[in-house]
């Protein structure tokens, strides 16, 4: 038999770093989709755009992990993806649930989507030392969510309007980066703790403002985001070049997505039609380009993890 599943990216609107330290994220699940096809074979190959290996943790470490945590027979899996990898999109963990979803189908494993993300977590976690549910979470669920860490995770009503990503192209370690933050932490840690608070407290606003759909003010916060997350030394000035450029363009709000670093930048647009004029999704990855980055229009993705076929 042959699976074929595919599972999506994200990006945060609030939240990443405070929410390894137990603070609320919230991410969205975008039109950028992995695919993992896996049939079962007489010796395990992983194939990707890296190359076709067996079992190898330097060059396929999530996906060797998947396909030893879940103890399934000789297998091989091809992936496929539209999300830049390192670039803060959750390319990683858009590769893992496709292929945990592709195994339990093919090995008719019976795990629900909780289990699905909670192995999922796990998987990254032990690749990465440490990582949040999130990134696997909104993989596995799909649409807009709300993250509290070891309390509850819970869908919003989805963001409608257009998204534009911004990418520097330059390559991000979530581990290292990750790393860093902790090393500020022990040195700072009043400091640390009342700016991962006030991130907190952003997820806790921007959840009520989502469920009204007061982009304008989300926006605002987002704003404010960026320069928390500049404070926690995650943002670099093609970064900032970046999200300025999104906002001088018109767009709600724009700020680091994912670990930073290098990565991507996300801003929020008013979707076509819905004002008289400028400030559109293709000004804002215009003045993205411009910039020096690479604009990617996309939208928020009611779907999660999909079984595409299955012959
Ligand atoms: C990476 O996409 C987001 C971080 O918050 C790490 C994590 O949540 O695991 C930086």
């Amino acid at each position: 038999m042959t699976t074929t599943c595919s599972a999506p990216g994200k990006i945060y609107l609030f939240g990443e770093h405070a929410v390894v330290y137990g603070k609320r994220a919230i991410a969205s699940a975008i039109n950028l989709r992995t695919t993992a096809t896996v049939s079962e074979s007489d010796q395990t190959t992983i194939s990707s755009i890296l190359g076709t290996t067996g079992i190898d943790y330097m060059a396929h470490p999530y996906i060797s992990r998947c396909i030893e945590s879940l103890a399934v027979p000789p297998v091989s899996v091809r992936i496929n993806s539209d999300i830049p990898v390192g670039s803060g999109l959750g390319s990683s963990a858009a590769a893992v649930i496709a292929t945990l979803g592709a195994l339990n189908v093919e090995f008719r494993l019976m795990m629900d989507s909780v289990m699905l993300a909670d192995v999922g977590h796990r998987i990254e976690r032990d690749v990465q030392g440490s990582a949040s549910p999130t990134d696997t979470a909104v993989s596995t669920m799909g649409g807009t969510m709300l993250v509290n860490p070891g309390v509850s995770s819970s869908r919003l009503r989805m963001i409608e309007c257009d998204i534009v990503i911004g990418d520097t192209e330059e390559f991000s370690s979530t581990k290292e980066l990750v790393g860093n933050v902790r090393i500020l932490h022990e040195d700072y840690p009043e400091v640390m703790d009342s700016i991962f608070d006030t991130i907190d407290n952003l997820s806790g606003i921007g959840t009520l403002l989502i469920e009204k759909g007061d982009y304008r003010s989300v926006g605002e916060l987002m704003k404010i985001d960026h320069g928390l997350l500049d404070a926690i030394g995650v943002g670099s000035a093609k970064l900032s070049r970046l999200a300025y450029a999104a906002r001088d363009a018109g767009a709600y709000g724009a700020k680091i997505t994912g670990a930073g670093g290098g990565g991507c930048i996300v801003a929020l647009v008013r979707g076509l039609g819905t004002y008289a004029s400028g400030g559109g999704a293709d000004a804002v990855a215009s003045a993205i380009n411009d910039a020096g980055g690479r604009a990617i229009i996309t939208k928020a993705s009611e779907d999660g993890v999909v079984v595409r076929e299955t012959f």
